[in-house]
């Protein structure tokens, strides 16, 4: 139940029978101060303008052909002709109610499912996957899971990169490791050292650098053997992602793998389907489509390369093919791809052509979601102290044991793995959290200390926040499972307690639409927020507090424990009984 849909459309069509044409929307939104209702309705302002008559009349033109049932106790114009609706607090009550009794918060699935195909995490198997693939993860499996429980239809797609000139080289060099007998698990323990060594042996031995060179001709052609070592080495590679994905709670599985080596055949179609468009054209023996949707201020078409001199495909072919098998054979209708910002042009382009060519049909939505670079302390991209790039999985056992610290800090009488337990699952949480909670696009610096701060809007904090719902049902020596009793809402922080509660599904549908999920952590951090203020002023447990009074208020608790819980596993983050 989005209350703001069903405000929105009530309060259309009251103002289409105040003759208001439909193109102007009624603008409902949660109002921003105390005083102006619950919500508030703006539209009739643009209207008057556009119709040339008074605001106010016409807001109260609109109020007087406003059907909200029992929904609103009071509605008024106020101010140049805003509407303000005043919820009633018995609709509140039976809202809540039909929350706490339906396992899904009364959240139904989505009337018209879409087919989301998600691009996510996509690291390149020839090295160590970083930190710049982490925010990737992060963002898109949190999508992921959100639109699944949205009721939709979610494919994902890890657009690893195993394929491309780099892996001559490689597997020439895994050849060579392997006949000294040892073990391609143990070459490849450390991808970062054995890509160095493949390169350092490439850039001195010429006879080395020849084979290199051939391995990636006969990998392109299918030659068994060389196949075999690049399964080998991709084999190994993708080992090491899947340990990440699990370290970090994150969904994707070896089955969403479908890499650009799994696009090779569809390559040289692409290619001359683009010809034969005219949309492609030999430019200095190079195959180039100039795009002039994308020209710059001088008016020079965008170019981009689809084959090179020597006949080699490019990343951007590629996406070509993948974009294809996304919308045809997957059936997308929603192809999402989450990539570095730095990657807008290639993704544009891709974007551009795909329509041009026809490979995608007007209906089929094609979206970048973009993100900016994680930062260092220091404000430039995130580096380990000597230069190098941080390995993921270094990052995410140091941030389990730095939770885990503050963990025994604050509660020494945890067992030795109870401590373990909730250090991994606040640690993960953290780096998670924190990624999540900001503006995607934007640029955002690594803090340990204000991502493991029990303060503002974090994971510990969220996550303490349940703990401290959950131990009132132990004091009170309750099962949640048997509170039956009418909700009943009286006190002005019982009120935006609940409101906010009912609020939840809104801020699910615009996550959904936008790829923001930092608006979901908005929304439990205000939510906690709330829920503290009501705990401070509305005893639940007190002596002298009415039975029914009672029941009501731990009502509203188990429900702020089971959004807060229910929210933060769409993002990913799991939360315990107690830290
Ligand atoms: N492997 C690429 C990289 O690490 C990301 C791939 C993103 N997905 C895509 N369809 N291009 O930069």
């Amino acid at each position: 139940m989005n209350i703001r849909n069903i405000l929105n459309h009530k309060v259309q069509q009251a103002m289409l029978s105040a003759s208001i044409p439909f193109e102007h929307r009624p603008l409902v939104a949660p109002s921003k101060k105390p005083g102006f209702g619950d919500y508030q309705a703006n539209g009739a302002m643009g209207a008057a303008k556009a119709m040339k008559t008074n605001p106010r009349e016409l807001a109260e033109k609109i109020v007087q052909r406003l059907e909200l049932g029992g929904i609103a106790e009071k509605v008024e114009v106020a101010g140049p002709g805003f509407i303000n609706i005043h919820l009633s607090p018995q609709w509140l009550n039976q809202q809540l109610g039909q929350a706490a009794s339906d396992s899904r918060l009364a959240i139904a699935p989505v009337a018209e499912p879409s087919t989301a195909v998600l691009d996510y995490s996509s690291p390149n198997l020839a090295k160590e996957m970083h930190v710049g693939h982490l925010r990737s993860t992060i963002i898109g499996d949190a999508m992921a899971l959100l639109l699944e429980f949205q009721g939709h239809r979610v494919i994902r797609q890890n657009h690893v990169g195993d394929w491309g000139t780099q892996f001559g080289m490689l597997i020439a060099e895994l050849e060579e490791q392997l006949a000294e007998n040892r073990e391609a698990n143990m070459a490849l323990s450390d991808l970062e050292v054995f890509y160095q060594q493949a390169k350092r042996h490439f850039d001195e031995d010429p006879d080395f650098a020849d084979k290199a060179r051939d391995y990636v001709v006969r990998l392109q052609s299918g030659d068994p053997k060389v196949l075999q070592l690049w399964e080998e080495f991709r084999t190994v590679s993708l080992a090491h992602s899947q340990e990440i994905y699990q370290k970090l709670n994150v969904t994707l599985t070896p089955e969403d793998v479908r890499g650009e080596s799994f696009y090779n055949d569809d390559l040289a179609p692409v290619v001359s389907e683009l010809e034969e468009q005219g949309l492609a054209v030999e430019d200095q023996s190079a195959k180039v489509v100039f795009l002039e949707e994308l020209a710059d201020k001088e008016g020079n078409p965008s170019p981009m390369i689809i084959q090179k001199q020597g006949g080699g495909y490019l990343y951007a072919t590629t996406d070509l093919a993948a974009l294809r098998y996304r919308t045809g054979t997957l059936g997308g209708d929603r192809l999402m791809y989450f990539i570095d910002a730095r990657q807008s042009l290639h993704m544009q382009q891709v974007f551009t052509l795909a329509r041009k060519a026809g490979f995608v049909s007007g209906e089929v939505s094609l979206e970048h979601h973009a993100f900016g670079t994680m930062m260092g302390p220091d404000g430039k991209p995130f580096k380990t102290r000597s230069g190098g790039t941080v390995k993921l999985s270094d990052l995410l056992d140091e941030a389990a044991e730095r939770a885990a610290a503050l963990v025994r800090e604050k509660n020494a009488s945890l067992s030795t793995e109870e401590t373990a337990e909730i250090g991994r699952k606040v640690g993960i949480g953290a780096v998670k959290y924190a990624d999540l909670c900001k503006t995607r696009t934007n640029d955002y610096v690594f803090s340990w200390d204000s991502m493991l701060s029990f303060d503002g809007n974090t994971a510990p904090y969220l996550q303490y926040a349940y703990t401290r719902v959950r131990s009132i049902f132990r004091k009170a020596g309750v099962d949640p499972a048997t509170l039956d009793q009418p909700l009943a809402i009286a006190e002005p922080e019982e009120r935006a307690l609940a409101i906010k509660l009912l609020q939840f599904s809104e801020a699910l549908d615009q996550v959904a639409r936008d790829a923001m999920p930092h608006l979901l952590c908005t929304y439990l951090y205000e939510l906690a927020s709330l829920y503290m203020r009501f705990y401070e002023a509305c005893p639940v447990l007190k002596e002298g507090v009415a039975p029914e009074v009672r029941a009501s208020r731990l009502q509203l608790c188990h429900l702020v424990a089971r959004t807060l819980s229910q929210g933060l596993e769409l993002l990913g983050i799991e939360v315990m009984e107690q830290m």
